[in-house]
């Protein structure tokens, strides 16, 4: 097994989470699972894989800071080095940025800078887009911004729905993930 630690950090249901763990020959360790909503899917995906979870709900924190700081301090303990977030709701503070410089990369289910934000795939699809995709992108302090480091195209067409979409975009999410974390870390 790897010896580059890593967390990823989800809110909600885990299939890009399931993905990486699912990945043959990984090239990191996925030593913690970081979760801001108690009740999240994810946090069950990561039993079965005994990944170990912390759940840091920010209601409990006065500020953003406070809350990143105790994520920080468990990440140092876990000794971790790269952040993936993999469905993490959250806008990242100077807290987590700082002490994760150039470390902390996210999925996106769009070809940013098109459709950042909440409902990704649901902008794109309501307007009436011929294509939308998938980036995964080195994050700042903006939504879903940050250099891009890979994007793959999903067509929009006729026949699709919403959910044949989000189908489809999340087949491309899952392979397309494993497969940058892995060029990213070999290449370090
Ligand atoms: C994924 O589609 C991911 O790209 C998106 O949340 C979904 C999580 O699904 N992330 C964002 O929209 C970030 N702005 P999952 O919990 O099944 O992995």
């Amino acid at each position: 097994m790897s010896n580059v630690r890593a967390a990823v950090f989800a809110s909600g249901t885990g299939s890009n989470f399931q993905a990486i763990m699912e990945t043959e020959s990984l090239a990191c360790e996925v030593a913690l699972l970081v979760c801001d909503k108690p009740q999240a899917i994810v946090l069950e995906r990561a039993k079965t894989y005994n990944v170990p979870t912390f759940i840091c709900d920010p209601k409990q924190f006065a500020s953003k800071a406070e809350y990143e700081q105790v994520i920080v301090e468990r990440l140092q303990e876990a000794e971790i080095s790269w952040i993936f977030l993999a469905g993490y709701m959250r806008i990242a503070g100077p807290t987590l940025l700082q002490a994760y410089e150039g470390k902390i990369v996210n999925i996106h289910p769009s070809l940013l800078p098109e459709f950042p934000g909440i409902d990704a795939i649901g902008q794109a699809f309501k307007a009436g887009a011929k294509r939308t995709g998938v980036t995964v992108h080195f994050i700042d302090e903006g939504i879903d911004t940050g250099p891009i480091i890979a994007q793959e195209t999903v067509t929009i067409q006729e026949k699709d729905t919403e959910t044949s979409l989000k189908e489809k975009i999340q087949k491309v999410e899952h392979e397309l993930y494993p497969r940058v974390i892995n060029q990213l870390l070999q290449s370090k």
